[in-house]
């Protein structure tokens, strides 16, 4: 039985993509079978990065594919280890049926309350809609400075949920990482992929508990 990590939002750029990748390469990394799954196949944002990280010979390799619905994605899942849907934004009825099978379900978000307000909501709905609170997360990406990053675990905290541990902090290396087919943890700056790992880290702990 495959591990299912979901990475859904109700807003679009917050980090999903670059979450699911990074959690697949890992995954491949510890020499687990993986599939990124990209169910966003207006954009096909990993299918194409996938396609530079091929061209540029990055290892570890994994297998991605675009999928047009996550029950499509999920009948694969026998054949893996580890299974990472990468959600297309604002599609409730995709969002909902990632958060039904994952193990655990992953949003991004950012810090400003603009970005939080609609994201807490989005986990309120998964909620009610019978997906156990325990088995949701938020990730703080494109995060500015320390005291944006306790401003928002407290606003998380408030609203009942739980933010992993470690935030994505906002820099051009890790855009310019992935436009070259590389992940957010194999930048050029040893510390940013300590910073990946961190978050990577307290995903594969809330896997585990
Ligand atoms: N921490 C960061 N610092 C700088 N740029 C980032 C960071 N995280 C992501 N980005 C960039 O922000 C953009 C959006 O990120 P990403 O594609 O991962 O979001 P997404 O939630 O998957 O978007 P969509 O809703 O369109 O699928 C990308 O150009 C990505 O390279
Ligand atoms: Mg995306």
């Amino acid at each position: 039985m495959a591990t299912i990590i979901g990475l859904i939002s109700q807003k679009g750029g917050v980090g999903k993509s670059t979450l699911a990748r990074a959690v697949a390469r890992e995954a491949a990394a510890n020499g687990l079978k993986v599939k990124l799954a990209d169910l966003d196949t207006q954009q096909g944002t990993s299918s194409n990065w996938h396609r530079r990280r091929l061209e540029a010979g990055v290892e570890p390799m994994f297998s991605v594919e675009a999928f047009k619905t996550a029950a499509q994605a999920l009948r694969v899942s026998p054949e893996y280890d580890c299974l990472v849907l990468d959600g297309p934004a604002r599609a409730s009825a995709a969002t909902l049926e990632i958060a039904r099978q994952a193990s655990i379900v992953v949003q991004p978000t950012g810090a400003s309350v603009d970005d939080l307000h609609p994201a807490v909501l989005t986990f309120h709905e998964l909620v009610r809609e019978g997906v156990p609170v325990a088995r949701l997360a938020f990730a703080l990406c494109k995060i500015g400075t320390d005291a944006e990053e306790a401003e928002a675990r407290a606003y998380i905290a408030q609203a009942g949920f739980h933010t992993l541990g470690g935030f994505i902090p906002e820099r051009p290396a890790y855009r310019q990482a992935q436009n070259q087919g590389f992940t957010i943890t194999e930048t050029r700056f040893a510390q940013l992929n300590r910073r990946a790992d961190e978050l990577l880290q307290s995903i594969v702990e809330r896997v585990d508990g």
